[in-house]
């Protein structure tokens, strides 16, 4: 299998089409950015490629992709996710919407616009986001809290109406950032972006048309359901009955990228942070976190020799943990509890499955300090030691120029013996 994988690599090329920047052109699936969000095109193609599978699962939602997707090919889904910010937006997203939800939105945003513009409402308080100048200019942020002061005023708590503007809040409080999605994490722009006109003018129109743009998403609802359920990953079996026939998945990364990090902006916006150690807490229970606390809790952490082990992860750490490697030690911790908590949702997973599930996890692999980690390998072997069968690796894309960083889908069937 290995020769093959080689072969398929040595053609790839950087797809968009099969990265988030597709989503961002599709309706309901370009609400707002997750940068690792993965493409509604890979979805769509493996759902039709497993037709007569109709219980869709995904272990980790991030903003639904294939939630939303099984929902509008008519199939019952079911999502489940640990940051609770991620729950309420794939709820919103595989929401149904009647046409009074989509009129009473479109005009609570004029009655809600009205009263900045008058300034007939009581700003909210500045969110606690640290060093917050850097994302907002002073007259963008006076903009905003009156926004969401008034979206508070004029929509009920938990309705339809609050719902849909706080998404459309979400993407105009980015689109007046100086925020740059340019990197495969959020940075920030160099300069700051000064509006021209009027601010509340230019910011007003800005946001009627992120109302327009998710309204339009909304119309277009789902013919089957898709329940966003908040849990972990790891233990599946306590959240979830079974069942399920296929997962299409793409699970954190073994590339210490920050999910709390990225969402950050949104998160303290809406309620869902209030300050900087609950962030670090999160991305600690989050699979692959190495953010704020995480990294210190990280140094004190050892492995679980019952947990997933190997020899060929077991070379790989040695070399991450080379003494000329500054945070060798703490990045090989990173790596070997990556895999120990995949392997144990991989465990518990098997118990919500259906016979000949068919299960897909598309995944990336990554470096450090000149290491390639194989995770594709990885999760091929944790699968097949599991008991599941016909195991695939499929390359995808490249993920950026960098040769060996690759994408790819590994999948397989669950037999129960
Ligand atoms: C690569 S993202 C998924 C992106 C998703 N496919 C999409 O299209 O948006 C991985 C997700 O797993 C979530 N996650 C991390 N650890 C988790 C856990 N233990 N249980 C459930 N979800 C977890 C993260 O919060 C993140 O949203």
């Amino acid at each position: 299998m290995r020769a093959a994988v080689k072969a398929a690599r040595s053609n790839l090329r950087q797809r968009a089409d099969y990265t988030h920047k597709y989503n961002l052109r599709t309706g309901r699936h370009g609400w707002l950015r997750l940068t690792p969000a993965y493409s509604v095109k890979i979805v769509e193609e493996l759902i039709a490629a497993a037709e007569g599978r109709e219980r869709v699962f995904d272990p980790f939602c991030g903003t639904a992709t294939t939630g939303l997707s099984a929902a509008y090919h008519g199939h019952t889904a079911a999502t489940t996710e640990i940051n609770r910010f991620l729950v309420w937006l794939g709820q919103a997203k595989t929401a149904h919407y009647s046409r009074s939800n989509i009129a009473d939105t479109r005009d609570a945003c004029e009655v809600a616009l009205s009263l900045v513009k008058r300034e007939k409402i009581s700003p909210v308080a500045e969110p606690p986001i640290h060093n917050i100048n850097r994302w907002w200019p002073s007259r963008s942020l006076a903009f905003l809290r009156l926004l969401k002061g008034a979206i508070d005023e004029v929509t009920k708590g938990g309705s339809a109406e609050r719902t849909l503007l706080q998404v459309a809040f979400c993407r105009t409080l980015i689109d007046l950032s100086n925020a740059a999605f340019n990197h495969q994490s959020m940075s920030f722009k160099g300069e700051t972006k000064q509006l021209s006109l009027d601010i509340g003018l230019d910011a007003a129109v800005l946001f009627r048309q992120d109302v327009d743009f998710v309204l339009n998403g909304a119309e277009e609802n789902p013919s089957g359901s898709c329940a966003v359920i908040e849990g972990d990953a790891r233990d599946l079996p306590k959240i979830l009955k079974g069942g399920f026939d296929l997962v299409i998945t793409s699970p954190p990364y073994a590339n210490r990228m920050s999910y709390i990090r990225e969402l950050r902006p949104y998160m303290y916006w809406l309620g869902f942070l209030e300050n900087g150690r609950d962030a670090g807490e999160l991305d600690w229970a989050s699979i692959g976190g190495t953010w704020g606390v995480a990294t210190s809790r990280l140094t004190e952490w050892k492995p679980n020799g019952d947990k997933y082990r190997c020899n060929a992860l077991r070379d790989i750490l040695e070399g991450i943990a080379h003494k000329d490697n500054a945070n060798g030690a703490l990045l090989a911790n990173y790596v070997a509890k990556y895999f120990e908590d995949i392997w144990e949702h991989l465990k518990g997973l098997r118990n919500i499955l259906a016979e000949d599930a068919s299960v897909h996890y598309i995944v990336g692999n990554s470096t450090f300090y000149g290491v390639v980690l194989p995770v594709h390998e990885f999760y091929a072997d944790m699968l097949r030691r599991l008991g599941f069968v016909d195991i695939g690796v499929r390359p995808l894309r490249k993920r950026n120029s960098k040769k060996e960083l690759v994408e790819f889908d590994v999948s397989a069937v669950w037999k129960r013996i």
